[in-house]
């Protein structure tokens, strides 16, 4: 079982689908987001688990992805403004079923602050 939430902050403007999906153990999920602020080129995509620890899976700038290491997930498509970017998660395990957050944000030009700025904040 999936649940996927939009960002908390400007949600109306950040929208992911579907809101939740029953998978069975080895097939594939695919979620989606888009958002429709014309400023922001980011998504990230977190994971939150039973525990209630967010992992961050990965993120999107324009159309260039990336996943975090040893993270089995494929980030595709495009963070622009009312473009698709999708979070598919092949081979479903136990341990898949989780609340599956994306967030919108704008993507630092200091590409060195990057790091830093990835944790959880964005939520
Ligand atoms: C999932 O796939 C693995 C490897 O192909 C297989 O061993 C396992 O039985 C499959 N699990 C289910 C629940 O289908
Ligand atoms: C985004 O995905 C939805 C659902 O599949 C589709 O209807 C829509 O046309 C897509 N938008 C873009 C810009 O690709």
């Amino acid at each position: 079982l999936i649940y996927s939430f939009p960002g908390v902050s400007l949600s109306d403007q950040v929208h992911q689908t579907p809101a939740d999906m029953y998978k069975n153990p080895n097939e594939t999920a695919t979620l989606r987001c888009l958002h429709t602020i014309s400023s922001y080129n980011r998504f990230l995509w977190y994971k939150q688990s039973q525990g209630g620890q967010l992992q961050l899976l990965g993120y999107m700038v324009g159309d260039s992805p990336t996943p975090e290491a040893n993270v089995p997930v494929i980030i595709d498509g495009n963070a622009n403004a009312n473009q698709n970017c999708t979070l598919t998660i092949e081979k479903l395990q136990q341990d898949s079923s989780a609340v599956y957050f994306c967030a919108a944000s704008l993507h630092s030009v200091i590409y060195g602050c990057l790091s830093a700025q990835k944790p959880h904040h964005h939520i």
